[in-house]
């Protein structure tokens, strides 16, 4: 038997009320623990935002310029990373278990870029996405597309599973050849996932009107980046949708297809976390290649 408690100097602190903080997330309070927690795992308490690099471009593209070898190129970032969105097999393959980053896994896949895009299916179980101890997974929607509302129920049927287990979903906005990038498609979209239970919404930004798409997703967003594009123009694309409202990106060309993914990854820390302004993070883009340069690792 243990010893009784027998220490006269036990402290109540009666005159403090319980702690009862608000979870920090938009729409994100009335989460069981468990969910909270892997969501505070991906976005920083600290700043509410998260800095995701995608690097799941491989499931219906193969061997994408700058993944070729992701435990050459890749694993050396992940310590600068909030979260690492890609796919199991690349997890298990290339990514050290060592590392401390969480993961978002690409829940959903099946064809190639050689057929048609949205003829997706749920493509891993929450099971092993529990195994692998990640933070999320995430799943395709190609709302306005073929396949629609199978691509809806693909999402459904995984925050289903995840809210078994507490674990939240990213439900991706997809758009693609015959899908628009506007405010009122991408409002529809983003709205769509969130009603039907998305945790979290992955969307691109779009010059007019992103910041009615973030007020009307109920939860929080993050942004692609899309196709590569000179630093300048992809660090104002980040500003801009942190400004109005974003929190946060999970952008994968336009960091591991520059020449210095490091000081990119770097420069959009800061206009995610700190509020550097394209001018400044660029510059420190700038600085930290050529130090890189001068000086390869
Ligand atoms: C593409 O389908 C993948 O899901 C990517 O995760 C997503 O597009 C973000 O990567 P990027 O910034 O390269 O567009």
């Amino acid at each position: 038997m243990p010893e009784a408690d027998s220490l006269d100097r036990k402290d109540f602190h009666l005159s403090q009320p319980a702690r009862n903080e608000p979870f920090f997330l938009k729409g994100s309070g009335a989460y069981d623990w468990g969910m909270q927690n892997r969501l505070a795992r991906i976005f920083r308490p600290a700043t509410g935002r998260t800095v995701m690099l995608a690097i799941d471009h491989g499931y219906f593209q193969g061997p994408t310029s700058g993944l070729e070898r992701v435990d050459v190129d890749i694993a050396p970032l992940v310590g600068s990373v909030d979260a690492l969105f890609c796919t199991r097999g690349i997890l298990r393959s290339s990514i050290p278990a060592s590392m401390s980053a969480p993961v978002v896994l690409r829940a959903s896949g099946g064809p190639s870029i050689l057929r048609e895009l949205s003829d997706e299916e749920i493509a891993m179980s929450i099971d092993d996405a529990v195994r692998l101890n990640a933070a999320g997974v995430g799943v395709q929607v190609f709302v306005g597309g073929p396949n629609e509302t199978r691509t809806v129920h693909n999402m459904t049927q995984l925050v289903d599973a995840g809210l078994k287990v507490g674990m939240p979903v990213l439900g991706v906005t997809a758009v693609g050849r015959e899908l628009t990038r506007d405010s009122r498609y991408l409002g529809l979209a983003t709205r769509i996932c969130a009603e039907l239970g998305a945790q979290v919404v992955k969307t691109y930004f779009c010059e007019e009107g992103f910041e009615k798409v973030t007020a009307g997703c109920p939860v929080p967003i993050v942004m692609a980046g899309g196709k590569k594009l000179p630093e300048l123009e992809a660090l104002t694309m980040a500003y801009e949708g942190i400004d109005q409202g974003a929190a946060g990106v999970d952008m994968g060309r336009n960091i591991f297809q520059t020449d210095a993914p490091a000081a990119m990854l770097a420069a959009i820390n800061g206009v995610v976390h700190d509020g550097l302004t394209p001018k400044l993070a660029l510059d420190l883009f700038e600085t930290l290649a050529a130090a890189a340069t001068a000086s390869p690792a």
